[in-house]
C-alpha cells in the first residue's frame, strides 16, 4: 500500500472507530483488503481508501472495518476478572443491589461472545445463589461479523478447550457436529447488538458493571479519554469498570480509581466502599442486624 493511502486509511479508521493504525501492519492490512477490493471490483488501494472516506457508513466501510478489526478473544480470559466476580464482586452485589431494577452488565467490545458469557456462566454458578432479581448482560461491539457470531455461541473445539475449565464444558456446552454450542439457557442471558464506542451511550441506559477490556489500548489518547468519561457518565456511582489487565489508565485525568487486589478493576467511587472487604461487610451486617 501506498504510504498515502495507509495515511489516508489510518485517518479514516481512527474517526470512524477510534482505532489507530500503526504503519508496520501496512502489509497486513492489504492483505485483509484485498479480497474486498476483488469482491467489489474496485481497482486499486487508492480508489477504495476514496470510496471509504466518501461513503463512511456504506456496506464497503463495514466490510473493510470487519476486515481491520482484531477480534481475539478467550473464554474467562485472564481468568482473574472473572474469580474477582465470583468471589467479591457477585457476593457484594447481591447484597447491596435493589432487586427492583435488573443488575445490568455491559461487555462493550465483546467481540464474538466469549467474554459476555464468561460473564453469564460466572453468575449462573455464583451471583444465582443469592440474587433472585433480574440480570441484564449486554455483548456490543462495532463489527457486524463478530456480533453475528456472537449470537450463534457456536466455538470451535480450540475455543473451548482453550481456556474453558472441563466441569464447565460439561455443563453449559453441547457437542453439535464439529462445534461446541452453548446452552439455550446461558445463550438467552445475553443480547448481542451492533454498536460503536464513539456513538452516543445514552440510548442503552446505565450499567452495574462494564466489561472494556482489550480496545481501548488501540485508541488514540483522546478518544480512549473521551469513551472513558462517557463511560462514567453510565456506570452506576458505586459501580466497576473492568479493563483488560495489562491496560492502564496512566495519563488519563478522569475519576477512576483502581481497586486493590483486583486487577483491571476501577471504580468511581472509593473502591473500599464499593467493593469491602467480605468478610468484615457481613460482620457489619450481621452486627447491625
Ligand atoms: C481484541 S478484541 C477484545 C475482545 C474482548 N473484550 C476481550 O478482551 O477478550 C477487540 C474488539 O473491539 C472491537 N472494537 C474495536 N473498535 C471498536 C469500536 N469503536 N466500538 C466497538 N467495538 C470496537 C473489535 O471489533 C474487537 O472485536
Amino acid at each position: 500500500m501506498r504510504k498515502t493511502d495507509f495515511e489516508d486509511l489510518k485517518a479514516f479508521i481512527e474517526s470512524r472507530i477510534g482505532i489507530v493504525l500503526r504503519e508496520e501492519h501496512s502489509k497486513t492490512l492489504e492483505n485483509r483488503l484485498l479480497p474486498i477490493l476483488r469482491r467489489n471490483q474496485i481497482d486499486g488501494m487508492s480508489n477504495l481508501v476514496t470510496q471509504l472516506i466518501r461513503d463512511p457508513d456504506s456496506e464497503l466501510a463495514i466490510d473493510a472495518i470487519d476486515v481491520i478489526t482484531t477480534r481475539e478473544t478467550f473464554f474467562f480470559r485472564d481468568e482473574s476478572p472473572f474469580n474477582a466476580l465470583a468471589e467479591r464482586v457477585f457476593p457484594i452485589f447481591s447484597q447491596t443491589r435493589e432487586r427492583t431494577r435488573p443488575l445490568r452488565v455491559w461487555s462493550c467490545a465483546t467481540s464474538t461472545g466469549q467474554e459476555a458469557y464468561s460473564v453469564a456462566m460466572t453468575a449462573d454458578q455464583i451471583l444465582r445463589q443469592s440474587w433472585d432479581g433480574d440480570l441484564d448482560i449486554l455483548g456490543t461491539d462495532v463489527s457486524n461479523y463478530a456480533v453475528e457470531k456472537a449470537r450463534q455461541a457456536a466455538y470451535s473445539q480450540i475455543d473451548v478447550q482453550r481456556t474453558v475449565p472441563a466441569r464447565i464444558m460439561v455443563r453449559y456446552f453441547e457437542k453439535n457436529k464439529s462445534r461446541w454450542q452453548l446452552q439455550r439457557g446461558i445463550r438467552s442471558q445475553v443480547r448481542f447488538r451492533q454498536f460503536n464506542l464513539l456513538d452516543d451511550f445514552a440510548l442503552l441506559g446505565d450499567f452495574d458493571i462494564i466489561f472494556c477490556r482489550n480496545v481501548l489500548s488501540t485508541f488514540s489518547e483522546a478518544k480512549r479519554a473521551d469513551v472513558l468519561d462517557r463511560l462514567a457518565q453510565r456506570l452506576a456511582p458505586d459501580g466497576i469498570l473492568v479493563l483488560g489487565t495489562l491496560e492502564t489508565l496512566i495519563g488519563y485525568q478522569g475519576d477512576f480509581k483502581p481497586v486493590k487486589g483486583a486487577r483491571g478493576f476501577y471504580t468511581l467511587a472509593d473502591p473500599a466502599e464499593v467493593l469491602p472487604d467480605l468478610n468484615l461487610h457481613m460482620n457489619r451486617k450481621r452486627n447491625a442486624g
